[in-house]
This record gives structure tokens, C-alpha cells and sequence, in this order.
């Protein structure tokens, strides 16, 4: 066998351990009827940083650029028309769509706190499929860089 991507290994492990998922926030139903707010680039792990970029998002790519097999995707960050920004209701919030994998990161809001969770597109929650998914590194990220996010939602 030449290669065996990453995704397939976490699509692999989808089925091993969602007995065990541990996303906090809820799959947001409807979620491909939410308007794009705007779109980007993960970029992939040889594609060197811009060091001209903020330094949450010079850290977000380090983060998640081993994702499709160390390729990156394009992503749109979708926010939920129901809510409004910076006062947010219990309700999901937005996702940040990973296109080229069909994985959403979601930010949920519960009592006024952001809520974080992982699935594919068509509903398994995936967060325990590597480190980085995991809810306690989204907090971290979405709070530790000041006013780059507001109640959780980052805007770069
Ligand atoms: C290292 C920093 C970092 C980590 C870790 C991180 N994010 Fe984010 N996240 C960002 C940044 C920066 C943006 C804004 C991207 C943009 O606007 O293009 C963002 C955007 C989002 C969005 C779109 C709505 C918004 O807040 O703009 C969601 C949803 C989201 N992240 C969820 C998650 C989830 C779920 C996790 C954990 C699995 C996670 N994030 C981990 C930095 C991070």
C-alpha cells in the first residue's frame, strides 16, 4: 500500500470511538442553509506562514494544517442568521465548514458560554478523532487571544 491518507485513518477511527464522542456543543440541523459570512484557506503543513498574519491565526494554521492528509482545505465560516453577534442566545452559532474534508467545527452558546464540538457534514461527532479536536483546545484558543474573539466567536 503507498499511502494511507489521514482522513481515512480518522474516518477509521469515526467508527471505533464514537461510543465516546465528547463534543460539547450539539450538530447544528440545518446548519448548509446559514449564510457564509466569508471564506479562507487552512494551509497545508508545507506551505509556509505568512509571519504578517495575526498570531491567532498564524497558531491556527500550525494547529490544524495536518488535516486531509497534511493538504489543508478551504473553509466557510457560516453563522446562524438566528442569532445576534455578541449577544447570543442558547442556540448553535456558527460553524467553520472544512470543505475539502466535509468536517464542521461548531460553536454552540449555553447560558451565555461558547460551546464547541466537531462532526462531519452528515452528523458524527468526530472530536475524539485527534488532539486537536478535542473541545478544551478550542476554549483555549477562542478565549487566549483577547478581543480576536468576542463570547467565542473569533473574527480574526
Ligand atoms: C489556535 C486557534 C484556534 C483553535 C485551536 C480553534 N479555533 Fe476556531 N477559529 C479560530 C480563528 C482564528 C477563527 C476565525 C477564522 C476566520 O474568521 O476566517 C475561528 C473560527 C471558528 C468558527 C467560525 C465562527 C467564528 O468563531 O468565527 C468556529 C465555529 C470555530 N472556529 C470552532 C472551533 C472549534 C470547534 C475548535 C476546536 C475543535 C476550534 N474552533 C479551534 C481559531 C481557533
Amino acid at each position: 500500500m503507498k499511502s494511507i491518507s489521514l482522513l481515512s485513518i480518522v474516518l477509521s477511527l469515526i467508527f471505533t470511538t464514537t461510543a465516546f464522542a465528547e463534543s460539547d456543543a450539539g450538530f447544528p440541523e440545518g446548519w448548509d442553509k446559514w449564510p457564509i459570512h466569508h471564506s479562507g484557506t487552512i494551509l497545508g503543513k508545507e506551505t509556509s506562514i505568512p509571519s504578517d498574519l495575526p498570531p491567532i491565526v498564524i497558531e491556527t494554521m500550525k494547529t490544524y494544517n495536518w488535516i486531509n492528509n497534511g493538504k489543508g482545505s478551504a473553509y466557510n465560516v457560516r453563522l446562524n442568521p438566528a442569532q445576534k453577534a455578541g449577544h447570543y442566545e442558547d442556540a448553535p452559532t456558527g460553524v467553520l465548514e472544512l470543505v475539502d474534508i466535509k468536517v464542521l467545527l461548531v460553536t454552540e452558546h449555553l447560558i451565555g458560554e461558547p460551546q464547541y464540538g466537531v462532526f462531519t457534514t452528515d452528523g458524527k461527532d468526530i472530536s475524539d478523532a485527534h488532539p486537536s479536536l478535542n473541545p478544551s483546545i478550542c476554549t483555549t484558543c477562542h478565549t487566549g487571544y483577547g478581543d480576536a474573539c468576542i463570547a467565542g466567536i473569533c473574527n480574526k
